[in-house]
């Protein structure tokens, strides 16, 4: 099989990571026998840098012609980079928020498990035995809502006042419905739909939508619950959970919740679809500037994107798995990137601390 796709290695530790996700692919597709081509283009910092704007119309349309698209990250530190004197709308962060628009890329699904072999360093996630186990994943609508409404500010009767809209329809509730409850029919046949069902009106036409999406599925089972009360059971009990649906803010908020049970969010992979198999992967993480260039970053959230990227977009499960299994190996024969460290450990835990590069190479050898 031909694999064709774009690479946004982005701004901060996106160069670092991607490399390594790339060289895992290439790595995977030599053994399976497909053709792996990657085309890099800018967006972002870097490309504010090149061409005054965070998003061109040649890195869509590069994007638009192939068949995925494995992304880094993008931004800096919001305190010290020239790109946040700009205008809201041409920072880095918009440039992200218009690639997502204009692939129609509607659906974001952010798993989150736990790896055994991390549980020592989340003792939260693995519960006061350390024998607790979940496997969750987010279906976050991530074309609509708070991050695509009218937005101003302005100064009215001498008060500087701003205002963001939440705004859905009915289509984009139930296409982004739908995707959850098929994925929850390939999973544990669960969905939880999470809202502010008590106080705001948008939530109430997503209940409905998604309740009548459910009518068509009667084999996977439907719970509502409000966004307030979900934060807060993530941490009680996440092994509750199968697929988690959520409207595009709420989203963003709890899958970064969702990250950090698992013990760090530098593990994360997320794709982003749209109604075909074409998608953007990439970490739930950003750009952490504060490490950037130093090669300590890790890229694992970024390789699993790429395991995604396989299943999602060319339907190579055999080859996903196999990534996936080659991240499972390194973990658990000991390699950690600096996050992944427990506090105070050392060579007694059998542990190894290894950087960015160090480990992409050792998944990639897993792999083969
Ligand atoms: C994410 C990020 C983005 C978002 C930012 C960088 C605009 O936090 O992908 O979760 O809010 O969607
Ligand atoms: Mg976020």
């Amino acid at each position: 099989m031909n694999l064709n796709i774009a690479c946004i290695p982005g701004d901060g530790i996106g160069p670092e990571i991607t490399a390594e996700a790339k060289k895992v692919l290439e790595t995977v597709c030599e053994k399976y026998g497909h053709t792996l081509t990657i085309e890099d283009v800018l967006m972002g910092g870097c490309s504010i840098d090149r061409y005054g704007v965070p998003l061109t119309q040649e890195t869509i349309d590069v994007c638009r012609s192939k068949s995925a698209v494995l992304m880094g990250s993008i931004g800096g530190d919001a305190k010290t980079s020239p790109w946040y004197q700009l205008e809201p709308s041409k920072r880095p962060e918009a440039g992200l928020l218009g690639i997502r628009k204009a692939l129609g890329l509607y659906a974001n699904l952010r798993p989150a498990y736990l790896f055994h072999e991390l549980a020592a360093s989340c003792p939260l996630a693995a519960g006061e035995n350390g024998d607790r186990s979940f496997d969750l994943i987010i279906v976050r609508e991530l074309t609509g809502g708070l991050y695509f409404g009218e937005r101003w500010t302005k100064t009215i009767d001498g008060v500087e006042t701003a205002v963001d809209t939440l705004r859905y329809n009915e289509n984009e509730i139930r296409r982004v419905a739908r995707t959850a409850f098929e994925i929850a029919k390939k999973r544990r046949h669960r969905v939880t739909s999470v809202d502010k069902a008590n106080v705001l009106d948008t939530s109430r036409l997503w209940r409905k939508v998604v309740h009548e999406v459910a009518a068509d599925y009667p084999d996977v089972s439907l719970d509502d619950m409000l966004v307030d009360n979900c934060a807060m059971q993530l941490v009680r009990t996440p092994e509750q959970f199968d697929v988690v649906l959520t409207e595009n803010m709420f989203g963003d908020i709890l899958s970064d919740e969702a990250s950090m049970i698992t013990g760090s969010i530098g593990m994360l992979p997320s794709a982003s679809l749209n109604e075909s198999s074409f998608g953007l992967y990439e970490p739930s993480h950003g750009s952490a500037p504060d490490i950037a260039g130093l090669g300590i970053a890790n890229p694992i959230a970024t390789v699993l994107s790429g395991a995604m990227m396989l299943r999602y977009s060319f339907g190579l499960a055999k080859e996903a798995d196999a990534v996936e299994a080659a991240v499972r190996q390194t973990l658990s024969d000991g390699y950690r990137t600096a996050d992944l460290m427990p506090k105070d450990a050392g060579p007694a835990e059998g542990l190894v601390r290894v950087a960015c590069s160090e480990m992409g190479s050792k998944i990639s050898e897993r792999v083969q």
